[in-house]
């Protein structure tokens, strides 16, 4: 396995294996890698010949008063599971490679960008659409794999590829969760054994908002409302840590006035450190 810091370099290695017709498999991820990341190697390591993993925690996409700093870093054992899952290259660059003074060119994915976490994130989708093509034009990639996990960036990434002819496959993998079902993420480290208990509710929320559905139930205020009642029946999340319940088509994003087809529940709560996020599709 090699580890890349340089794009120039990066570049020219992916150039050489794509002369070779080599097939190649791109994970990027922000590093603090957990099983969700791992299954994404994993599928790109059935599927292509040479596995790519990119670890840059980007400072674009994060805001004023989030957590660029207290993200966590851990490339040695990050470079310990990759190498364990297969990897062939790592792509670590620094800040000032990805974005060298002066830095003016930026990628916007209108009207996917605005709902959701958009209008809590603000310049959010801006900083990953961003990052997610200049990766992809450094590594050049075949399949590039992202979570349903983060299901806004994933509809967000493929409609960017498809508007910009970007020559690249995006494929979608499914959320990996803990035994008690909450979702993997980087940021549950944050959380206090007491709060990590608490974040439990989210899953059982949307199980409980599927099972409604299932049950035929088409109206999405009663099903939000539900969701809220399990959100709020803990001691620590209140309503005004709820970011948003939303019941969206799984396509354009946009809010359901009737349940009556396939729809992703996703919701947004914030504890103690944390921000949360968690989905679910629902076929009725
Ligand atoms: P990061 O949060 O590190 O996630 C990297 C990839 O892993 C994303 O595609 C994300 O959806 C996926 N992932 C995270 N947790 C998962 C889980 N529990 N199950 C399945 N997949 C999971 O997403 C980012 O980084 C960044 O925004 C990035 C795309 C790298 C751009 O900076």
């Amino acid at each position: 396995m090699k580890v890349i810091r340089k794009a120039k370099q990066m570049q020219r290695e992916m150039k050489n294996l794509k002369c070779q017709g080599k097939k190649i498999g791109f994970i990027p991820t922000m590093g603090a890698l957990h099983e969700g990341h791992l299954s994404l190697i994993r599928k790109a390591r059935l599927e292509t010949e040479i596995v790519v993993v990119s670890i840059f925690v980007n400072p674009t996409q994060f805001g004023k008063g989030e957590d660029y700093k207290e993200y966590p870093r851990e490339f040695k054992s990050d470079k310990k599971k990759c190498e364990m899952a297969g990897v062939d290259y790592i792509f670590y660059p620094e800040v000032e490679e990805m974005y060298p003074k002066p830095y003016y060119t930026y990628v916007e994915v209108e009207k996917l960008q605005e709902p959701l976490c958009g209008k809590f994130r603000p310049g959010h989708f801006r900083g990953v659409a961003t990052i997610v093509i200049k990766l992809f034009n450094i590594v050049m990639p075949d399949i590039a794999y992202f979570g349903f996990k983060d299901y806004q960036q994933y509809v967000i990434i493929k409609q960017m590829v498809k508007d910009l002819n970007i020559p690249v496959k995006i494929k979608g993998v499914p959320i990996v969760r803990e035994k008690d079902g909450l979702a993997m993420s980087s940021r549950n480290k944050y959380l206090t054994p007491e709060e990590r208990k608490e974040a439990t509710l989210l899953y059982k929320s949307l199980l409980k908002a599927r099972e409604l559905i299932k049950k035929g139930e088409r109206n999405p205020s009663r099903i939000k409302n539900e969701i809220k009642k399990i959100l709020l029946s803990g001691k620590i999340i209140n309503s005004e840590k709820i970011d948003y319940i939303s019941i969206v088509d799984p396509v354009t994003l946009e809010e359901l006035k009737k349940v009556d087809r396939e729809c992703i529940i996703a919701l947004a709560v914030r504890i103690g450190k944390a921000r949360l996020i968690d989905n679910i599709r629902v076929k009725c």
